[in-house]
């Protein structure tokens, strides 16, 4: 469903449980960036109305995830804060061709992955911690992520054919295992 090629390590879980404060603030980033790549691909391509109105529809739907998690990181006492990104987002984003209809295809799809994986590591992050609001509030969010991957999906077969689209996810997707289980130094949602 979610066409990952890989699955969250331990050594992840290793992160949260030594990190969870930086985890949650670097979260609230996500959904802030997750509701600007949605208006950015409004304005890209705007002539595209399915496009343009489930983009609408995600862009709320992530400044309120982004509204949940700062008013979570509130209760909690910890302050939200400027943090260095994991590379993770770049390094995906500069697989995009630069050329169109290809790089629509690759904007979309990459949006698509990153969605998936958010879902995933929610779903991982839900399981594990101890913490009852902190699973319930991972477990609620994972449907609409979900949902958000095979909206983006979906919208990159306005560019190319199914065929295609769903071969470059595939090459895309392997790239993303890639990335995602060499991993990285800094605790992030994505390292
Ligand atoms: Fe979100
Ligand atoms: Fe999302």
């Amino acid at each position: 469903m979610l066409h990952l090629q890989s699955e969250t390590s331990a050594r992840w879980l290793a992160q949260v449980d030594a990190h969870l404060n930086d985890i949650l603030i670097d979260h609230a980033h996500c959904e802030k960036k997750a509701a600007g790549t949605a208006l950015n691909l409004i304005f890209a391509y705007v002539e595209d109305q399915e496009l343009c109105r489930e983009m609408a529809f995600i862009v709320n739907e992530e400044l309120e995830h982004f509204q949940m998690v700062i008013d979570l990181l509130h209760r909690r006492g910890i302050r939200f804060r400027r943090l260095t990104p994991s590379t993770y987002g770049r390094e995906l984003n500069d697989l995009c061709r630069k050329q169109e209809p290809d790089r629509a295809v690759d904007r979309l799809l990459i949006a698509g992955i990153i969605e998936a994986r958010s879902c995933e590591r929610f779903h991982v992050l839900a399981g594990h911690v101890k913490d009852q609001e902190l699973a319930a509030f991972y477990a609620g969010l994972f449907e609409s992520e979900a949902r958000h991957h095979t909206t983006y999906t979906r919208l990159a077969k306005h560019f190319a054919s199914e065929e295609v689209v769903m071969k470059r996810l595939d090459e895309l997707a392997a790239l993303e295992a890639a990335i995602i289980n060499r991993g990285e130094e800094l605790p992030r949602m994505h390292s």
